[in-house]
């Protein structure tokens, strides 16, 4: 089965601490010209995946405020139309918590229009519930408006609903009146605890505030220096973490599973879309630079070597375990509809394969289960080198493997370029 990842880069405003790239406040023609071009990115793979079985559908980035739920439906009815979508098991959407009632619509549109999908996924970007951070990250809420929003998200929720609730550690605490350090505020704290223990989200994602030299945060030094006067704290990775730590023990504490480094979930309700990824099983991407996957083993894979036969009869491509292409690498390119076409298409070999299996188990659950079938890619001395990470705190060893610690932002990208050889 197949799985789509359908990309929408278009946010309202760029948020100061986001690592992604977004193309903030887009004009109309821009946004249309984006739809159409998803929309005949669809026919264009159903020459491929002819009546392919879609296993989950997945709308990721973007705030919804500037496409609502009639163009995402014609998206998905487009999907059903060219590909076999009777045994969808997940349909999800990232968004915002605002504006409230805008959301709420959004999301009850889209739960009665799927209905007959076992799952209908929304994961809601809630980042915070400290007004202090809410306030400097852009967001135009606050604790009381989250507990209201949340409120009346409970009415909304359906049999096959799934809601995810996105959080993150941006290392800010503030001090009592007798200094001591205080995680948002108490009452919020509080709310937070009973709304994890009511048990009504189905998952958390649970992120450690990361921040690269393109971000507005990191850009802006006379800004940052005033948060560190005033605070003292902030984006002190012992701070990140500690916070990190104590969401995660709440969220742990009332039996959420963790099965990602950053994801938590209820029983039977972690994201397939996430686990498709990390598994690596097939997946089409649609957007700009979306790279696609599809493994050597399976049908999808003869199916398009089939097809590039008939577009280049000399083709006779040695791929081992699997290919991956990319459609386009620049946003203009995507727009104007100036595609890579099939000749992107990359063979892995066993070592790419493996690279890649290494790093995305590490996000995982199953993490580094045996480290000796990666050994043909790792460097000479791997073992000492994961010793020293193991004394430096940055991971623990298990049987055969290993699983990353919780300061693992710290050693994530160290771990993979010095453990692997290629890299
Ligand atoms: C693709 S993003 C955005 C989803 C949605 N647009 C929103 O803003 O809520 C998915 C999640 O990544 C996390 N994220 C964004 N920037 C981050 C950063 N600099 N470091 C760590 N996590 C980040 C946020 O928790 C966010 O909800
Ligand atoms: S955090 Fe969400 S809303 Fe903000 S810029 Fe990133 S993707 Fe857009």
């Amino acid at each position: 089965m197949l799985s789509l990842y359908i990309h929408i880069p278009f946010c309202v405003k760029n948020c100061p601490y986001c690592s992604f790239s977004v193309v903030q406040n887009p004009n109309n023609e821009m946004i249309q010209t984006y739809l159409n071009n998803l929309h005949s990115e669809i026919d264009q793979r159903w020459k491929v995946f002819w009546k392919a079985e879609i296993r989950t559908i997945y709308f990721g980035w973007w705030t919804p405020n500037l496409i609502w739920a009639e163009e995402i439906k014609k998206l998905i009815y487009h999907c059903e139309k060219v590909f076999n979508c009777e045994n969808v098991g997940e349909l999800s959407f990232e968004c915002n918590p605002f504006p409230q009632d805008q959301i709420y619509e959004f999301v009850s549109q889209l739960q009665k229009s799927f209905k007959k999908y076992p799952r209908v996924r929304f994961s809601f970007g809630i980042q915070s519930l400290d007004n202090w951070v809410l306030e400097n990250a852009w967001r135009p809420y606050t604790f009381p408006g989250m507990v209201d929003f949340l409120r009346w998200l409970r009415d909304l929720k359906l049999e096959n609903s799934v809601y995810n609730f996105d959080f993150m550690a941006f290392g800010v605490f503030n001090q009592t009146k007798k200094w001591d350090l205080q995680l948002w505020t108490p009452s919020a704290l509080e709310f937070f605890q009973d709304f994890v223990n009511s048990w009504f989200a189905d998952s958390f994602s649970l992120y450690m505030l990361e921040l690269f030299e393109h971000q507005k945060w990191k850009k802006n030094p006379e800004w940052n220096s005033s948060v560190i006067q005033q605070y003292g704290l902030f984006w002190n990775e012992d701070e990140i973490y500690e916070e990190f730590d104590i969401l995660k023990n709440i969220i742990q504490e009332w039996w959420y599973k963790r099965y990602e480094i950053s994801n938590f979930a209820a029983v039977g309700k972690s994201s397939i879309h996430n686990r498709v990824y990390r598994e690596m099983e097939d997946y089409l991407w649609l957007w700009l630079a979306a790279s696609s996957f599809i493994n050597a083993k399976s049908q999808y894979f003869w199916d398009i070597i089939e097809y590039l036969k008939k577009v280049d009869s000399s083709l006779n491509p040695e791929w081992q375990n699997g290919i991956r292409w990319t459609n386009t690498p620049y946003f203009p390119k995507y727009i104007w509809n100036e595609k890579l076409g099939e000749s992107a298409i990359q063979p892995l070999s066993h070592s790419d394969y493996l690279i890649e299996s290494f790093f995305l188990s590490l996000r995982t659950d199953r993490w580094i289960g045996d480290i000796s079938k990666f050994k043909s890619v790792l460097v000479e001395d791997y073992t000492e080198k994961i010793k020293l990470y193991e004394e430096n705190g940055f991971l623990k060893l298990r049987e055969n493997g290993f699983v990353l610690s919780d300061e693992w932002m710290d050693c994530y990208n160290g771990i993979i370029t010095e453990l692997l050889k290629e890299i």
